[in-house]
Parts: structure tokens; C-alpha cells; sequence
């Protein structure tokens, strides 16, 4: 989705703008642009494509200023083009905006501002921002009056960074429904859509609230809520590193961030599962049994690899505490009219804690009075704000598009979750536990090893480079796993690529099958094994190349497969977080064989803040 950045000091902000928007580049963009205060006008530079155009474009018409606002676009309204790009401009070059979000409402604002003779010139939902501030700043001459005006008339989700050609000193920024932050520094202030982009510059920041705006001078910063009163917020300081959003010598972020999975996934488990104790310490997450007992009806909701990592959640609750769960992706969630009630405990995961649908189902299911337990990984996000209790998975700043390190910390919380409740319920005894426990904590070395032995994916993405079609088969949790496996090699490689519950393949995705096809079956579920193996002979005769991915000593799947990735033995349960890492790391090199943008795929954002 966009990223907004905005500077006011005394250092020149082209480069600190651009030096921004490249950490929020992670996001997915298809144009960027900078607007520069001079002291006396605004000046803009804006183009379609990478950053590395707007660069070229800055280094050519070199801009000065120490007030300046800046965007990487993601284009929901118009076309990616020049003209659309951001900043947007008001007709007398007054007011200069970036936002991130959709202004719902802007069709009305727009035929009522052009029957005045304002003139248009994008198709973007952005450029009704810049005239209205300017109409109602031409009437009353107060910046701050004109932009609290404006913004009572916009319907939508929205961040925006605004300046004014009058007022130099002076960087306004409005957060509802996006998110936004704000980096104090010392004679600087700065805003951006994520903490990555100040971390050059600052480690104390403030999260805006729902509908509040900020207006900072290069000194100070006030904060007001949607009356217009003074807000007092603390300071949030940011512990981790700027390595920790580079890439540290790996040539993706994908790549290293699948690399750190047996650290994250180690300290998801060893915060929550103490090595002393017998049980799980949610720490504040107040889920005891009589709450518990409370709750007829959970719902599991989530968008993309985080619905995927729910799903897994659904089957263990299901299966080791015997409670239904109905999972369901936020989208369809928040228009299904659900049944929620007091006895309603909804889980949601999102790793940006900003996921438009996911906030959205959250608020809906709060507002009928369910309890909201967020599984998240950005600390402080509106999720994690908005939720009851809160999990946080601490998998650290996940860059590239396509999630690897959040879904393994997600599912390891799923463990840690279904322990937990089915403790409390006593649906598992203290010996069951400690089972569960040690086989917990071998999994982080097992992760481990399967990333020692990743040539093997590296050779098989050589070898199955060509093909036309892949399926992601299994049965149970190795169905649940295909899903994420298959949506990995889609955003990152662009394959047409499906994932299928073995046993339903013959009744009709067969047909599709020839010797361009590749079926991975993952085969990870003892009990199912000779199911899924008749599977994979079903489609070998009809000419597809067949991949597996087992449980070492599974010696009857080399027989049948073409190739088969081993993983460490572990636990049914537990089997699903070692499986996908070959998965991950087969989609990762199929994508450097294709030569796509493995980082920033075509088309995704990181994080989805529209609807
Ligand atoms: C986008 C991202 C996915 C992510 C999904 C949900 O589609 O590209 O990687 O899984 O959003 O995001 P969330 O931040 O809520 O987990």
C-alpha cells in the first residue's frame, strides 16, 4: 500500500524523503513523488515506476527545503501514471498532499468543487483532498482551521500529509482507518506510514489514534482529536535495529527473513513456554478457564498468509480442545452478517496489524459484544490497540511482500494457543503437555536443519522451472499447509498454482493435468499417508511431475514420488511449520530462476489498507 513520508527541520528534506520512502519501498508501490517547501513555494517532482526514477528526476531538478512531504503509490484509483502519482497539487499550488487510503465520498466532493471551477487533473480520489483544504484555506486564511474543515467531509480510510505554500513552518498529518507515525527528533520532526523510514533519524515516535490529527513544527508536535482538543500521547521507543529491517548481506529480504525462522520461532515459543513451569504464561492475555467457559462460539478470522496460519489454529483448537471454530477469511467475515454475541471470542491474525478487512471484522465483532484476542506482530498497530488482549508473535520488521517468518511465528502461536486452552479446560493432561513441550522446543534446530539442506529446493526449482502449472496437494493439516505453500509461488513467482484436498482432486481439477504440471503433495500426517500416495499415483499416471514433501523415514513416498524433500520427524501436530519451509524456500528460488521482483511482486502490498 502507499507510504506517506513527510519531514520539517533545518536539514534539506529531498534526501531524507527519498531516503524514507526507499524503507517503506517493502510495501509495493508503482509510482513515487516529493513535494519541497522552497520558503516560498512548492515544488514538485513526481513519477510512475521505481524510486530510482524519482531519484533520476530529483538529481536533474535538484529541489531545496526543509519542509517537504513524500509517497511511494499504490494505485486504487486511476491508473500508476505521472498525473496520478503523488503529491497532489491544489489549483493555486497552495496545499500539496500524499495519502494513503480511499476517500469514499470523493465523487460528490469532486463534481461539487468542479462546478465551482476547480480544475482536475488525475483520476485519483487524492486530488479532492488538496482543493477542498485549499477552498476552505482561501476562506478563512488559517491552515490547521482549513484542514479540521476538510476533513469532517471525508468518508474512508485515510492517512495524509499536507502542506501549505503560506505556511513553511508548518507539516499537518491525518490518520483514520491508516496508519501513521510520528518521529520526534531534535529541531526535526517527521511522519510516515511505518517506523522503518525514521529510523535513520530517530527512535521516539507516536502512533496517531483513529481521527486525530497532528501539526508539527520542526520544535513541536500537538496532537488533537476530531473536536479539535489537545491530546497528550506518549513516547514510543523502538528497540530494535535498523539491521533488522536491511538485509543484513542476503540478497532478499525473503531470504533472510526465511532464514531467521528458527530464532523467531524460538522466542515466540520460549516467551510464552516457560522452561520452569508445567503450563503456557499468556502473561496478560486474561483467557482463563472461566472465561473460557464463557465462550460457545470462536471465530477465526484473518486475510492472506495470516488466514492460512488460522487455518492451522482452527484444526489443533478443534482437534486438542474439541471447541468448534469457524474460520473465515475478513473479507467475507464482515459482510457475512455473523453471529456473534457475548459468548463470541474472535481470534484475528495480521502481522501488520493494519489489514483494512481484518480491523474492520475485528470492530464489527466488538461492537456485538465478542471478546477480540489479536494475534499480531506490529507492536502498537490498530489491532493490537483495538483488540482485548493481544498476542504479539515478536517475529520483528517483516520486509518482504510475501510473509514467511510471520506465518511460522503465527502458527507457533497457534500451538501455544490450543495448549493453553486446552490446559485450562482440561482437555489435556500435564504429561500430554509435556510432551507437546519438548517436542516444542526441538522444532526452532529443526527449522534449522532443514535450512542447512535448502540446495535441495534450490536444484528441484532448477529442475521443475518450466512448468505450466503446479498443484498443492494433501489431506488434513497437510491440505492446510499446501494453501500457504501454493500462495507463496503465486506472489512470488507468478505461477499459476493451486492447492487441492488430495482426495477431492478427481472431481474435476484432474482433467487439468499433463506433463507440464507439477503436484507438490505434502505428506506429513501418518494416518494419511497411503491416502495421499494413491493421490500421487493418480496424477503420475496421467503424465504430471510429482514432488513430496515427508517426514524423514517415510522410505514408501520416494517410491512413488519423482522427488521427495525430507524434513525432521516431529509430532503430527507440530508438523505443519517445519513442511512449509521447503515450500517457502522452493518458491524462492522458482522466483530467482524467473527473475521476478522476489522483495516487491507485481501488483501486492505488504500491507492492505484498503478494502
Ligand atoms: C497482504 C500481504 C500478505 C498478507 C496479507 C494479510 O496480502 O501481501 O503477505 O498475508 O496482506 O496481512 P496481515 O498484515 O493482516 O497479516
Amino acid at each position: 500500500m502507499c507510504g506517506i513520508v513527510g519531514y520539517i527541520g533545518n536539514n534539506q528534506a529531498p534526501s531524507i524523503l527519498i531516503d524514507g520512502l526507499s524503507k517503506l519501498e517493502y510495501r509495493g508501490y508503482d509510482s513515487a513523488g516529493v513535494a519541497v517547501h522552497d520558503g516560498e513555494n512548492i515544488n514538485i517532482l513526481k513519477t510512475k515506476g521505481r524510486l530510482s526514477n524519482l531519484v533520476k528526476l530529483v538529481i536533474e531538478n535538484p529541489l531545496t527545503g526543509t519542509l517537504g512531504i513524500g509517497h511511494t503509490r499504490w494505485a486504487t484509483h486511476g491508473v500508476p501514471s505521472d498525473v496520478n502519482a503523488h503529491p497532489h497539487i491544489s489549483n493555486d499550488n497552495m496545499i500539496a498532499v500524499v495519502h494513503n487510503g480511499i476517500i469514499e465520498n470523493y465523487v460528490d466532493i469532486k463534481n461539487e468543487l468542479a462546478a465551482e471551477g476547480c480544475v482536475f487533473l488525475s483520476d485519483t480520489d487524492t486530488e479532492v483532498i488538496a482543493h477542498l483544504i485549499d477552498k476552505y484555506y482561501k476562506e478563512c486564511l488559517d491552515f490547521e482551521d482549513a484542514v479540521f474543515k476538510a476533513v469532517n467531509r471525508f468518508e474512508g480510510a485515510y492517512a495524509i500529509g499536507i502542506i501549505c505554500k503560506d505556511c513553511p513552518d508548518k507539516l499537518i498529518a491525518v490518520r483514520k482507518g491508516s496508519p501513521l507515525v510520528i518521529g520526534k527528533g531534535n529541531g526535526e520532526n517527521y511522519i510516515a506510514s511505518d517506523i522503518p523510514a525514521l529510523l535513520n533519524y530517530t527512535r521516539e515516535v507516536y502512533f496517531l489514534e483513529e481521527d486525530e490529527v497532528a501539526v508539527l513544527t520542526k520544535d513541536s508536535v500537538a496532537i488533537y482529536d476530531k473536536n479539535r482538543n489537545r491530546v497528550e500521547r506518549e513516547i514510543y521507543h523502538v528497540t530494535w535495529d535498523i539491521e533488522a529491517a536491511e538485509k543484513s548481506g542476503y540478497a532478499h529480504f525473503m531470504l533472510k527473513e526465511i532464514n531467521e525462522q528458527p530464532k523467531i520461532v524460538r522466542e515466540t515459543i520460549l516467551n510464552r513456554v516457560p522452561e520452569n513451569g508445567d503450563g503456557i504464561d499468556l502473561e496478560n492475555i486474561k483467557l482463563d478457564r472461566k472465561d473460557l467457559e464463557n465462550i460457545d462460539r470462536i471465530y477465526m478470522v484473518a486475510c492472506g498468509t495470516a488466514y492460512y496460519a488460522g487455518l492451522i489454529g482452527k484444526h489443533l483448537i478443534e482437534k486438542i480442545c474439541r471447541i468448534p471454530v469457524i474460520s473465515e477469511v475478513a473479507s467475507e467475515f464482515r459482510y457475512s452478517d455473523p453471529i456473534i454475541d457475548d459468548r463470541t471470542l474472535l481470534i484475528v491474525v495480521s502481522q501488520s496489524g493494519e489489514t483494512a478487512d481484518t480491523l474492520e471484522a475485528l470492530r464489527i465483532s466488538k461492537k456485538n459484544g465478542a471478546r477480540v484476542l489479536a494475534i499480531v506482530n506490529a507492536v502498537g498497530s490498530s489491532i493490537a490497540r483495538e483488540a482485548d488482549d493481544v498476542f504479539y508473535i515478536l517475529a520483528g520488521p517483516e520486509i518482504a511482500v510475501a510473509s514467511t517468518k510471520a506465518y511460522s511465528a503465527q502458527v507457533a502461536a497457534m500451538y501455544i494457543l490450543a495448549c493453553h486452552i486446552a490446559l485450562e479446560l482440561g482437555k489435556m493432561t500435564k504429561d500430554e503437555f509435556k510432551e507437546i513441550k519438548e517436542q516444542l522446543y526441538m522444532l526452532p534446530s529443526k527449522i534449522e536443519l532443514i535450512l542447512q539442506k535448502q540446495d535441495v529446493e534450490k536444484k528441484l526449482a532448477e529442475k521443475y522451472m518450466n512448468v505450466k502449472n503446479v498443484f498443492f496437494i494433501g489431506r488434513g493439516l497437510d491440505y492446510l499447509v499446501s494453501k500457504e505453500g501454493s500462495l507463496k509461488l503465486k506472489e512470488i513467482a507468478y505461477l499459476h498454482s493451486e492447492a487441492y484436498a488430495a482426495g477431492e482432486l478427481k472431481h474435476g481439477p484432474i482433467a487439468m493435468i499433463d506433463e507440464n504440471t507439477l503436484v507438490v503433495a505434502i505428506v506429513t500426517q501418518e494416518e494419511l499417508i497411503e491416502k495421499t500416495i494413491s493421490n500421487i499415483k493418480e496424477v503420475k499416471a496421467r503424465g504430471a511431475k510429482t514432488m513430496a514433501v515427508a517426514m524423514k523415514g517415510n522410505t514408501k513416498i520416494a517410491e512413488v514420488a519423482d522427488d521427495v524433500i525430507y524434513i525432521p520427524r516431529t509430532m503430527g501436530i507440530l508438523a505443519p511449520i517445519l513442511a512449509n519451509i521447503p515450500d517457502q524456500l522452493f518458491a524462492y528460488y522458482m522466483a530467482l530462476n524467473l527473475g521476478t521482483d522476489i522483495d516487491k511482486p507485481r501488483n501486492l502490498a505488504k500491507s492492505v489498507t484498503v478494502e
